[in-house]
């Protein structure tokens, strides 16, 4: 029951219809017995300023920014973490006798699925990333901070992932550069890197046949991630399966970086196994 005690949180961004995100927390609310709801609210960015300062007035333990918001929020906070600041963008806050600070939560998520399921950590790997958007950067930055060797980014619009690389060298390290997106170049690059990645939305449900990478650019000893995890098994990675190589579910980035706005939200560790079962549940 949600009384005058009860902690909110909630979920900031437009359209929200596919959001995973209530479900996941309320479901551990509940299981884990915390006086907490989390609600999504649809806020147009006209609207953003109003809402926001409004929730650090309430109840409110934090909240999640996704999509639009995330860039915008910055400048609304009191305090942000040095790796959203590195990344550029937020999507998870913190609430603390009114005041706002900012997290990006979601380059962890896919350190942890990386590491969970397909073995590694980045230190001295070679990435080839598809897609230089918004998850990319968090992504690569991520890898850049965690001592990657090598991040290559291939992306529709050459001029994101060139924009993208700088910010990398000059933020970070100088290990980012950018690659065309034709077959001959995928495959030569490909060869040499140990993980490829997909952060765009290719192969997303109801494009399910789609895949960012020709299938003969992919070897046994990849490692190949999606982030989309709608459907669970896209196309990039039934083909890497295919091919042997091992593959990381988009699904486990999605836990694992709501598992880490939980524990900013709650204070309390997250039963992991509850979290993606539930998430599993709408997929
Ligand atoms: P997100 O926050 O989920 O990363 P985004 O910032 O809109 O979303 O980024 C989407 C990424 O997917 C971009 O790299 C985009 O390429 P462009 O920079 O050229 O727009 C990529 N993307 C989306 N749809 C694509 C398509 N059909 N073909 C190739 N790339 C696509």
């Amino acid at each position: 029951m949600i009384t005058i005690t009860t902690k909110l949180v909630a979920l900031l961004g437009e359209p929200l219809g596919h959001s995973l995100s209530p479900a996941m927390h309320n479901r551990l609310y509940k299981e884990m017995g915390l006086d907490f709801y989390y609600l999504p609210i649809e806020v147009a960015a006209d609207n953003l300023e109003v809402i926001f300062s409004a929730m650090k007035k309430m109840n409110f333990a934090g909240c999640n920014i996704t999509i639009p918001h995330k860039v915008a929020i910055i400048d609304l906070l009191d305090e942000l973490d040095p790796l959203a600041a590195t990344i550029g963008a937020v999507n998870t806050i913190q609430f603390n006798n009114g005041k706002a600070k900012g997290f990006n939560t979601d380059g962890y998520g896919f350190l942890r699925s990386l590491e969970e399921e397909g073995g590694i950590t980045p230190s001295e790997k070679k990435f080839l990333i598809f897609g230089s958007g918004g998850a990319a950067r968090a992504i690569a930055m991520t890898l850049a901070q965690e001592n990657a060797a090598q991040i290559l980014l291939c992306n529709r619009t050459k001029e994101k992932a060139s924009a993208l690389a700088a910010d990398i060298n000059h933020k970070i390290r100088c290990c980012a550069d950018v690659i065309e997106m034709d077959t001959a170049t995928i495959a030569k690059y490909a060869a040499e890197a140990e993980v490829l990645i997909n952060t765009t939305s290719i192969g997303m449900s109801p494009n399910n046949d789609l895949s960012p990478c020709p299938a003969a650019c992919i070897n046994a000893d990849h490692i190949v991630a999606d982030i989309v995890y709608n459907p669970h098994n896209t196309t990039l990675l039934r083909q890497a399966a295919k091919k042997g190589a091992t593959i990381v579910h988009g699904l486990g980035m999605l836990v694992w970086q709501g598992a880490a706005a939980f524990t900013l939200f709650t204070e309390k560790e997250p039963d992991i196994t509850l979290m993606r079962k539930e998430a599993a549940s709408f997929l």
